[in-house]
């Protein structure tokens, strides 16, 4: 039997092989946050397919750390019952669902969450959203742990078979863990034991909060590409390290911020008519002048996180390590689990296009995804319309 096809446990939970569906905003759920018959569907689709572990896309954990009007909400009671019939139907597939918790920080706008965005600091407006955001009080840093907390104990009532707390991507725990975003002086940073304590402290939480054995992963940056240095290679090993001596269950790696690095996040080609069609008339020529800029610059690689993967896997010792980034070819991918590079294959875009490609690998039926990375799927997110293949383009 293939590699790919090998059973493997993260906690208490096997996963039949070893395919993960990486976290993936879908725009699909409700403007109150809760799940929308269009989200259950796509996640039924996924089930169906075969892949071992489904990581949803982000839900917000508070109403501040809100990044778009159509991502599922994890900050109410409210939001337990949809989130119920969700689980209910990919466990009916026989699939497996963790649900991936965050908050925004300051990559998001006034105008969705009614306030100033947060951050660890104020310093610098963003290059996007020109958000100078509020430094967070202490009290604000325990509520945010806290809400952490809140939401995992609702993912538990709803039946999710575990979460995963985004701490990538330029969000806030993004934003804590990186020198770049993160220049408080006070005990939350200064140091990268005291940048890291945000990340601790809610690991902790939620670890507290979850039934024995429920899976508490992490998603974390191995480089920020942020315009001055923030989390590099090396200290993401640090990270690793420190995350695997808290025992969580299992360490996706990725890199990129959404604001001022988004195509290293998800490289391939710049969809530029896509990624400046929701700006306004005059916004336009600027927008497109500034990501033409980008085109051409960001071809896809494969497997193009797996260099800072390497430095990390020795340090995690027993820690599953998923890898995420451009992994498209079957040969490839069984490569990277033959040489104990990683433990899972992570695919985002792939799966939006092939829901069903777990199955046809296991048929033998393919040996390269079809997704061709034009990005359109990630274009799709800023003009808030449900994430689909656009690989044609979008709809008139
Ligand atoms: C449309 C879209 C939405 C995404 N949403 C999320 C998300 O909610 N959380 C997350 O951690 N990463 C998100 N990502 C990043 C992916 O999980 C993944 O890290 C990245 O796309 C690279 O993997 P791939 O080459 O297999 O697509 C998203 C990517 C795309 C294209
Ligand atoms: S639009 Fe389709 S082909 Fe293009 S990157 Fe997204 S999933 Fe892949």
């Amino acid at each position: 039997m293939s590699i790919l096809f090998t059973p493997k446990k993260i906690g208490n939970v096997e996963l039949p092989n070893r395919f993960v569906h990486s976290a993936t905003y879908e725009g699909m759920a409700k403007e109150t946050g809760e799940v929308s018959n269009e989200l259950i569907k796509r996640y039924e689709r996924l089930a169906k397919g075969g892949v071992g572990l489904i990581i949803s896309g982000y839900m917000y954990v508070h109403p501040t750390g809100r990044a778009f009007p159509h991502q599922t909400g994890l900050h109410s009671d409210d939001m337990i019952p949809g989130l119920k019939k969700l689980t209910d139907t990919v466990h009916q597939e026989g699939g497996k669902i963790t649900f991936q918790l965050a908050h925004a920080g300051r990559q998001t706008t006034k105008a969705l969450i009614g306030q100033t965005p947060l951050g660890p600091t104020s310093r610098g407006r963003d290059p996007v959203n020109f958000v100078r955001p509020k430094e967070m009080t202490e009290n604000e840093i325990m509520e945010m742990i806290k809400a952490f907390g809140a939401a995992t104990r609702r993912a538990v009532e709803a039946g999710a078979d575990g979460i995963q707390i985004h701490a990538a991507h330029g969000y806030l725990i993004n934003e804590f863990l990186s020198p770049f975003f993160n220049s408080r002086i006070d005990t939350w940073s200064g140091t990268d034991t005291n940048r890291f304590r945000f990340l601790k402290e809610i690991v902790l939480e939620t670890q507290k909060t979850v039934p024995e054995g429920m899976p508490v992963l992490v998603k974390l940056s191995t480089n920020d590409y942020t315009p001055k240095e923030g989390i590099t290679p090396g200290l993401s090993v640090k990270y690793a390290e420190w995350l695997a001596e808290l025992r969580i269950n299992g360490l996706e790696t990725s890199c990129g911020t959404a604001i001022y690095s988004y195509m290293n996040m998800c490289r391939g080609d710049v969809p530029t008519a896509e990624l400046v069609k929701s700006l306004s008339w005059w916004e336009k020529p600027i927008g497109r002048r500034m990501i033409g800029k980008l085109e051409g610059k960001y071809d896809l690689e494969e497997g193009y996180n797996l260099k800072a993967a390497k430095m990390i896997k020795p340090v995690l010792g027993d820690t599953p390590l998923f890898l995420v980034g451009g992994i498209r070819a079957v040969a490839y991918m069984k490569e990277v689990l033959e040489n104990n590079y990683a433990d899972f294959i992570s695919m985002s875009r792939p799966f939006i296009r092939e829901p069903f490609l777990v199955n046809k690998i296991k048929e033998g039926k393919m040996e390269k995804v079809s997704c061709v990375s034009c990005n359109r799927c990630l274009a799709a997110v800023v003009n808030d319309i449900p994430i689909y293949c656009y690989n044609k383009g979008f709809p008139k």
